[in-house]
């Protein structure tokens, strides 16, 4: 079994997987949204403070496992500096304490591998990656072949949800609570322009979208706020839509996923099911449970890289608060 930890972010997460059956044997998250709520964000310094607290609680659950370990997994890129040091420091310390090899993960990796949990992975796959720290699109061909296509310029698309809920006092995450107001609100009342409609890059932008939300939320009663939160969720759709039709014109799927914390989105999820239509395409989607942040998703990458022998020495292990994938 391999035992994995994620800490990049806001949830403290170790999960155990069998090596030889995918198995999620054991998965404990403990997320942090409450605490980061009043601030409309994920303060750092708190953050690594809870991981601090959280992890050790959780890995001594996992104690009737340690026996059966061959390695560990964490998390060393990209995320919070601060956060990612707490998963890779106990990462260390199971790796010493057990005898057994370390693993270093990519989290965007991961969310690419949530849709494989218990599973067998599946490729070639283009995937759209939607988190609070990225909204990107790469051709996935294997663990060691991945190539980003295209990627967003500024804001990322669960980003904009956060600040959305944040001018409208809804604390965060604000993919959920925006989400939840849009399905009360009219989508055509309020017509923002859809980003990077005249140029022909595939890129993705969120910053100009939340500028003109932010003009209307400073103009609006609350009343109205159901209304630009339908109309807002609409838009940074469109934006998504409208590039990958583009872009699967061109290179049309096979296998297409969405992944990260705002796949979760319902209505994303309704509209790519349309564009995808042309094209025969199968589409994966991860279990709502395992799209945000989470160890299963380490693990599950864990277990092929074990297979692959990719090890990294305790002495060689570090974290990269890097965006880039592999
Ligand atoms: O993947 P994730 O848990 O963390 C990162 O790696 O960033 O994604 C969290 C992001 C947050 O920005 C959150 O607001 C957004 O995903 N999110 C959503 C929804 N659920 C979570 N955005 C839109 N609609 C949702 N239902
Ligand atoms: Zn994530």
């Amino acid at each position: 079994m391999i035992l994995s930890i994620e800490s990049s972010c806001d949830d403290s997460a170790i999960a155990i997987t069998e090596i030889a059956t995918n198995k999620l044997i054991f998965h404990k998250k403990i997320s942090q949204e409450i605490e980061h709520s009043i601030y409309g964000g994920v303060v750092p310094e708190l953050a690594a403070r809870l991981h601090a607290e959280a992890l050790p609680k959780i890995l001594q659950q996992c104690e009737p496992y340690f026996k059966d370990l061959k390695a560990v997994a964490v998390t060393t890129a990209p995320g919070l500096a601060v956060t990612l040091i707490e998963g890779v420091t106990l990462a260390k310390a199971v790796s010493i304490a057990l005898d057994i090899p370390l693993i270093a993960v990519n989290h965007l990796v991961g969310h690419i591998y949530s849709l494989f949990i218990e599973k067998e992975a599946l490729f070639p796959l283009t995937v759209l990656l939607v988190s609070g720290g990225h909204t990107q699109v790469m051709e996935v061909k294997g663990l060691t072949d991945i190539k980003t296509v295209s990627k967003s310029m500024d804001d990322s698309f669960g980003e904009s949800f956060d600040k959305v809920a944040k001018m409208m006092g809804l604390g965060y995450p604000g993919g959920p609570v925006i989400e939840k107001l849009a399905k009360e609100g009219d989508r055509k009342r309020y017509d923002f322009t859809v980003p990077l409609l005249r140029t022909q890059k595939f890129a993705f932008s969120y910053s100009g979208l939340k500028n003109a939300v932010r003009l209307a939320v400073e103009k609006a009663e609350k009343k109205d706020y159901k209304d630009i939160a339908a109309s807002f969720e609409h838009i940074a759709t469109k934006h998504l839509l409208h590039k990958l039709k583009k872009y699967f014109r061109e290179h049309p799927p096979k296998n297409f996923a969405i992944v990260g914390g705002a796949s979760a989105n319902i209505y994303l999820r309704s509209q790519i099911k349309d564009i995808i239509k042309p094209y025969n395409a199968t589409i994966i989607l991860s279990e709502l449970q395992y799209c945000s942040d989470n160890a299963a998703m380490i693990g599950r990458v864990a277990v092929d890289m074990y297979k692959k022998k990719i090890f990294t020495p305790l002495e060689k292990l570090e974290i990269a608060a890097r965006t880039e994938i592999l």
